[in-house]
């Protein structure tokens, strides 16, 4: 599926991420700077997240209570945001839009 990663300078990395693999492990295999992956996607670092729009949050299951309380330790946590980590690609998320914070914490 084909991944757009924004970054926070509006600098535009589209990437085909083969399926199965993580938003997360997408983008840190292909070097798009801005998410740092500490904990290599045990959801225990949230220095992977990322903001996904609303249309395509609909298409992706829902936070786990882990994620949830990982992204509370977050600086820059909105409503939109998610652990990429967690985010599983799948061919209906072909075509995804995803945007980086200024600063992972
Ligand atoms: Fe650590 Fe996602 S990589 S929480």
């Amino acid at each position: 599926a084909k991944v757009t990663y924004v970054e926070h300078n509006g600098k535009e990395h589209t990437i085909d991420v083969a399926e199965g693999l993580t938003l997360m492990e997408g983008a840190v295999k292909n070097m798009v700077p801005g998410i740092d992956a500490d904990c290599g996607g045990a959801c225990a670092c949230a220095t992977c997240m990322i903001y996904v729009p609303e249309e395509w949050l609909a298409k992706i299951p829902g936070k786990e209570d882990m994620e949830e309380t990982m992204l509370d330790f977050c600086e820059h946590t909105q409503a939109n945001s998610r652990l990429s980590c967690q985010i599983k690609v799948t061919p209906e998320l072909d075509g995804i839009r995803v945007s980086l914070p200024e600063s992972q914490h």
